[in-house]
């Protein structure tokens, strides 16, 4: 597979600039650990609007659903970040429990919550 690095550069690439694109129109307290881990997909705000979001079809994470499935329920933001997202047998979401402090995921959890709460102010 001599093409390997070059699609793996790719792929970088991509992420880098769905990154970078979100950067500029949200908040600039977004986590670094958010920004690494869940904006490419689901955006610095959220919304999923990402290149990749969209193609993904990623939950908009400010919608009312979501914030209020995971309202109060901290624990169960850690978890899902922690275990992945899993559905028919194929990784939607990796598990982050080797990549991710404790902490980081906490925070990542707050941060979650607060964009339901951003979303009014825009
Ligand atoms: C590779 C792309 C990708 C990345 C990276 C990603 N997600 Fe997701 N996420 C998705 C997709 C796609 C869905 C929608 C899954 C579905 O419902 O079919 C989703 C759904 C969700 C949901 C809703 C789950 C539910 O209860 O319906 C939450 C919450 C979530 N993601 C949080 C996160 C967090 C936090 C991170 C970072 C640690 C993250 N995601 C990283 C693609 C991603």
């Amino acid at each position: 597979m001599k093409y390997l690095p070059i699609i793996i550069c790719a792929l970088a690439l991509c992420l880098g600039e769905a990154y970078a694109a979100e950067q500029t129109d949200t908040d600039k307290k977004v986590p670094v650990a958010w920004g690494k881990n869940c904006a490419p997909c689901h955006g610095g705000n959220g919304k999923a609007t990402t290149t990749i979001g969209r193609k993904m079809k990623a939950a908009d994470l400010t919608s009312e659903k979501i914030q209020k499935k995971y309202k109060d329920k901290p624990e169960e933001i850690v978890k899902l970040i922690s275990e992945g997202l899993i559905k028919d047998k194929k990784v939607i979401m990796k598990p982050l429990k080797d990549k991710l402090e404790e902490e980081d995921m906490k925070e990542l959890a707050k941060y979650l919550q607060e964009l339901g709460k951003k979303k009014d102010e825009k």
